[in-house]
């Protein structure tokens, strides 16, 4: 049994396949480096409680080495031949982000491949202390960020992910750059959030205090770092000189498909990419059918209608809700 879900065999039309590209090799492409420091959600505030109900208290890591020098060109090459291909922002204001590809696994094999390979996935398993795997939702699974074009804008506000596992990986040269900072919160996002008057997922470009503001440091491209990023309060500042700020962010799945799944799914249906609803209907299909099979073996001829009942809410709780809400209210 594959770890995650492979990618869908249809493409998004506005999508395009890039011609010609190298054959990601994890041995020439990957340099994986030790990390530095890893900060627990426990040290960012969350209770005893809080922590259990995630999949590990990994909160945030420093930046470490991901791409080898031959990777980092690679990739940087095949972020500027996308930048053409980016997605289109409708303006609904639902987009929190300036400049984005979102599913460049679609366009890009090397970027799947790399967001595939089971050494990135074992580096990352063992520092997160949970078994993590390319996460089944295309769009979420590989995006890349560029800087918006007027600089005046953040490249991204202050906000919590849709996913609990993601990278942030530098690819331009980050010494080349004035402002663009990542940051998080020292806290809790409930506390983030209730200091900024905000709500959910949704983003704010606004000031949290500078000494509860914690600035990762990039060595160089290739660098990044990762964390849960559902329970990380973070931003990536505003430039102050125009410069070329790319940015490319991984995502992963808890496994088994049994596993707890914190992927927001319902606030994902909000966002415009296109294939997006589909996408999010076969995660939650997979993870709900894992589920599923699992009740089969868990069943026992002594459980009474009550027990069973729950034993199926429970199996279908998150495929409903998100079927819920994709709906609609009338439904
Ligand atoms: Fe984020």
């Amino acid at each position: 049994m594959t770890a995650t879900l492979p990618f869908p065999d249809q493409r998004p039309p506005s999508y395009i396949k890039l011609g010609k590209e190298p054959v990601f090799e994890a041995s020439k492409h990957l340099a994986l480096g030790p990390v530095e420091k890893i900060t627990t959600l426990g040290e960012l505030g969350y209770s005893e409680v809080e922590v259990k109900a995630c999949p590990s208290d990994f909160g945030v890591s420093t930046a470490f080495r991901i791409l080898s020098r031959e990777g980092v060109a690679a990739m940087h090459e095949i972020c500027m031949t996308m930048y053409d291909n980016r997605n289109v922002s409708i303006g609904t204001g639902l987009n929190r982000l300036g400049s984005y590809v979102r599913g460049a696994g679609y366009r890009s094999q090397f970027i799947k491949d790399f967001c595939d390979s089971p050494e990135l996935a074992d580096y990352l398993s063992n520092m997160a202390g949970v078994h993590l795997a390319r996460h089944s939702v295309p769009a979420v699974a590989c995006g890349v960020n560029y800087a918006p074009k007027d600089i005046r804008k953040a490249v991204d506000t202050w906000h919590v992910d849709s996913v609990a596992f993601d990278i942030v990986m530098m690819i331009s040269d980050p010494q080349l750059l004035e402002g663009g900072e990542f940051q998080y919160f020292h806290g809790t996002k409930m506390e983030g959030q209730r200091l900024l008057g905000i709500e959910g997922e949704e983003g704010l470009d606004t000031e949290l205090p500078p000494d509860r503001t914690i600035t990762v440091p990039f060595p160089a491209a290739g660098y990044g770092f990762m964390q849960q990023g559902n329970m990380i309060f973070h931003r990536a500042c505003r430039l102050k000189q125009k410069a070329e700020r790319i940015t490319m962010i991984p995502s992963f799945v808890v496994t088994p498909s049994t596993a707890d799944d914190a992927t927001n799914s319902v606030n994902m249906l909000g966002w415009d990419d296109p294939g997006l609803p589909a996408e999010l209907t076969r995660h939650e299909a997979w993870r709900a059918s894992a589920r599923l099979e699992e009740l089969v073996k868990s069943v026992s001829l002594h459980d009474d209608p009550e027990a069973l009942t729950k034993q199926l809410d429970d199996a279908l709780a998150p495929l409903l809700k998100f079927r819920n809400s994709m709906a609609g209210p009338r439904s």
